[in-house]
C-alpha cells in the first residue's frame, strides 16, 4: 500500500492532468494498493491540509483536459520562511500535513519556484518526486518540460494569423510571447511561424538593429514585418542596469510592457503603422498537443516506477531523448536559458532572422 500526496503548483499549463494520470495509472496497473491525496491549489493545499481523496476514476477522461483538476497557485519560494496570513510557519505546516496523513511520498508538478520548495521539503526529510511543467521550458536538468510544445503550437498559430493581416495592411506587427526570464517559447514559435525579428531576454536588443532589419525588408519589397517579442525582452542599455534599477524603470513605464515601447520606437523612427498583439494566457490554455500528452504520460509512468522502488528526491526529466531521474538538489534554483551562441540561434540567423543585436 502506498499513500501518495499530489499537487500542481505555480502557473498552470497543458498536460498537468495527463502527467498525474500517468503516475496514477502506472501505479494502479502495477497492482499496488493506493491511497491518493490530491492537495488543492498547489502548496496552499499542503499548508492548509486541504485535500480530496482521489481514486482511479478521478483520472479517467482527463488525458486531453487542459488546466489541472487539483487547481494551482503561486506560493513564492522567497517568502517560504515568512509566516502565512495566520502567522504559521509554512514549512512546518506542510510537514505536519505530510506526517499526519502518513504519506509515503509527495508528487509535485511544478516549474522553477515550485522545485525550490520541493527541494526544501526534501532537505526537511520528506520523500518528494517532481515532474517538470512549464510553458517556459526553463527548468534546468531537462531538455523539455510539458506544456511547452502546446504553448509553441498556440503562439505559432497566433503569429500565423497575424501574418495574413500584416500582409494585407502592410503593417509592422509585434506579437508578445510569454517568458519573462527565458526566450525558448518566443524562439521556437517565432521560427515556426517565420517571424522576421525575434527578441528574447538572453540577447539584448538595440533599436538601430531592429530598424535596420525592417528597412532591409522594405528595400527588398516586403510590405510587412513580424516581430516575436518575449515578455522579458530587454534593450542593450537596460541590460546594463542592476536588477533593482531595471525594476524601477519597468514600474515607471508608461506602456503596459516592453513590446509597446519597441512598437512606439519603430513607429516614431520609421513612420510605419505598428500594432501589438498579446495572446497572454491563451498560451497556457486549452487541450495539450499530442506531443505533450505522450511526453507527460511517459514522465508520469516513470515517476510511478520510482515511487514503487522507493527512490525519492528526484525530478523525472528528459535528456538526450531518454527519460531520466535528476537529483532535486541539482535542479532547484537553476534556470535553463537560451545560450546566445546556441546552434539554433546561429541557424536562425542563417535564415535571415534578426535578434535585434546585429551591428549596423
Ligand atoms: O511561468 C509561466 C508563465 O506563463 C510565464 O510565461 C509568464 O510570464 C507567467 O507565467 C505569467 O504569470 P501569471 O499567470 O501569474 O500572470
Amino acid at each position: 500500500m502506498k499513500r501518495i500526496g499530489m499537487l500542481t503548483s505555480g502557473g498552470d499549463c497543458q498536460a498537468l492532468n495527463a502527467a498525474m494520470r500517468g503516475v496514477v495509472k502506472s501505479l494502479y496497473n502495477s497492482g499496488e494498493e493506493l491511497e491518493i491525496f490530491g492537495f488543492l491549489s498547489g502548496y496552499k493545499g499542503l499548508i492548509n491540509s486541504d485535500f480530496r481523496m482521489l481514486t482511479g476514476a478521478d483520472f479517467t477522461g482527463i488525458l486531453t483536459k487542459g488546466g489541472t483538476i487539483l487547481g494551482s497557485s503561486r506560493v513564492p519560494f522567497k517568502t517560504i520562511d515568512e509566516p502565512d496570513e495566520k502567522g504559521r510557519n509554512k514549512i512546518e505546516c506542510m510537514k505536519h500535513t505530510y506526517y499526519k496523513l502518513g504519506l509515503d511520498c509527495l508528487v509535485v508538478l511544478g516549474g522553477n519556484g515550485s522545485h525550490k520548495t520541493a527541494n526544501r521539503l526534501r532537505t526537511e526529510g520528506l520523500n518528494v518526486i517532481t515532474l517538470p511543467k512549464t510553458i517556459d521550458n526553463d527548468l534546468w536538468g531537462t531538455d523539455m518540460t510539458f506544456g511547452f510544445q502546446s504553448a509553441v503550437d498556440i503562439a505559432t498559430d497566433v503569429i500565423d494569423c497575424i501574418h495574413t493581416t500584416a500582409d494585407s495592411h502592410g503593417r509592422v506587427f509585434i506579437v508578445e510571447i510569454m517568458g519573462h526570464k527565458t526566450g525558448w517559447l518566443t524562439l521556437n514559435a517565432g521560427m515556426a511561424s517565420g517571424a522576421d525579428i525575434i527578441l528574447i531576454p538572453e540577447i539584448p536588443y538595440n533599436m538601430k538593429s531592429i530598424i535596420s532589419a525592417i528597412k532591409k525588408r522594405e528595400a527588398r519589397g516586403s510590405k510587412f514585418t513580424i516581430l516575436a517579442v518575449a515578455e522579458g525582452a530587454i534593450s542593450d542599455e537596460d541590460s546594463k542596469l542592476s536588477k533593482k534599477e531595471y525594476q524601477k524603470k519597468l514600474e515607471k513605464l508608461k506602456t503596459p510592457s516592453v513590446s509597446y515601447e519597441v512598437a512606439q520606437a519603430i513607429s516614431e523612427q520609421t513612420g510605419l503603422e505598428v500594432r501589438v498583439t498579446v495572446p497572454g494566457h491563451m498560451q497556457r490554455g486549452g487541450s495539450p498537443c499530442p506531443y505533450d500528452r505522450v511526453f507527460a504520460s511517459r514522465l508520469g509512468a516513470e515517476a510511478g516506477k520510482l515511487i514503487l522502488k522507493g527512490e525519492y528526491g528526484f525530478m523525472v526529466g528528459y535528456k538526450d531523448r531518454e527519460i531520466v531521474k535528476v537529483p532535486l538538489k541539482d535542479v532547484a534554483g537553476k534556470l535553463k536559458t537560451v545560450a546566445p551562441d546556441a546552434t539554433i540561434i546561429k541557424e536562425a540567423r542563417m535564415l535571415g532572422i534578426s535578434f535585434g543585436d546585429e551591428q549596423v
